[in-house]
């Protein structure tokens, strides 16, 4: 399987939206409900699972981040872990606070390339955000795929997200879910161990299998060792890849890896592609 270029839209001039609500996840993530100011710039904006938009906070500076593609669309949100200045700026803003929203820019997951296939789902921590509208789709064409499995593992329970969407999630015949935690604590009953220990305990399929993996590099590197080992193939593992963007539209190079810019070649590749790049992992 081979993740195409699709070239970005032009888009340079934020649309304002308005913070609806505001939901904690997890200590430090935070999940944004929005909707458009101008319902026509809301009804222009169409993106696809995988893309990702540029966010200002007014007076902070912009930062990249993920977005449910339609039909969640009619509840726009971002969810976003306070990392550094602009994020922090964020997570102080509250319902009817104004942001400005840039894009949808990169290429998107590659639907159209996986029908008929398993979908395995191996997240780490706040890898769950980008691969959330990956699952969303996946669920919401349930006839077009085999075998669904998401693989979750977080440091503790307070830091799993999405818990009552994966309840929701759960409902869908054939959905397996896997959750892991690094370390033992009191009123947890479920597994424990790093999150690459439960791809052998859900017997993940490999054959006419994709696996999207999405986490700190660390456990990225487990989790591929573990796929590999089992026998799936380089270009069957597809991830996001993230890097400080500027101008998301490939005018800056601020997101160069070698030859490739994430913004607009990405941000999804594949392990095959990624493990050229060097740098990367
Ligand atoms: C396509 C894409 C989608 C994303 N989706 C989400 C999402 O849905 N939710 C979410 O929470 N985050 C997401 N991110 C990450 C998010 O964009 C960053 O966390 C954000 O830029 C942090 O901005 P900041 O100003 O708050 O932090 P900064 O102060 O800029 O830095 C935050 C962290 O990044 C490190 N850093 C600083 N400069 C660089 C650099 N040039 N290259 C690499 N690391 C650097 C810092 O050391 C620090 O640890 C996404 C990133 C990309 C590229
Ligand atoms: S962010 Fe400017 S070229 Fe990618």
């Amino acid at each position: 399987m081979c993740v195409k270029e699709h070239p970005g839209t032009i888009v340079t001039l934020p649309a304002i939206v308005s913070i609806d609500e505001v939901a904690d996840e997890a200590p430090d993530v935070k999940t944004f409900y929005l909707s458009f100011v101008d319902p026509a710039a809301g009804a222009h904006f169409a993106m696809r699972s995988g893309q990702f938009v540029m966010c200002t906070v007014f007076g902070a500076g912009e930062f990249a981040v993920s977005l449910p593609p339609s039909p969640e669309q009619d509840r726009l949100h971002i969810t976003v872990r306070r990392a550094g200045k602009v994020t922090s700026a964020l997570h102080a803003l509250g319902p009817g606070d104004k942001l400005g929203v840039r894009g949808p820019f990169g290429n998107g997951f590659p639907f159209d390339e996986i029908k008929g296939r398993n979908v395995v789902y191996v997240a780490g921590g706040i890898g769950l955000i980008p691969l959330r509208s990956s699952i969303v789709h996946v669920l919401q064409h349930r006839r077009q795929f085999g075998r669904i499995v998401l693989l979750y593992g977080a440091r503790t329970s307070r830091d799993l997200l999405y818990q009552q969407k994966i309840r929701e999630w759960r409902q869908t015949p054939g959905f397996e879910t896997f959750i892991t935690l690094d370390r033992e604590e009191p009123g947890w009953g479920g597994e424990v161990g790093f999150v690459n220990t439960l791809i052998e305990k859900a017997n993940v399929p490999v054959d006419n299998t994709v696996a999207f993996v999405c986490g700190p590099p660390v456990m990225f590197n487990h989790v591929i060792a573990d796929l590999l080992g089992r026998g799936m193939s380089e270009g069957a593992i597809v991830s996001t890849l993230e890097r400080h963007m500027k101008c998301g539209i490939g005018k800056c190079q601020h997101c160069a890896i070698g030859r490739t810019l994430v913004c607009t070649d990405g941000p999804v590749y594949t392990y095959q592609q990624i493990k050229t790049l060097g740098e990367v992992i």
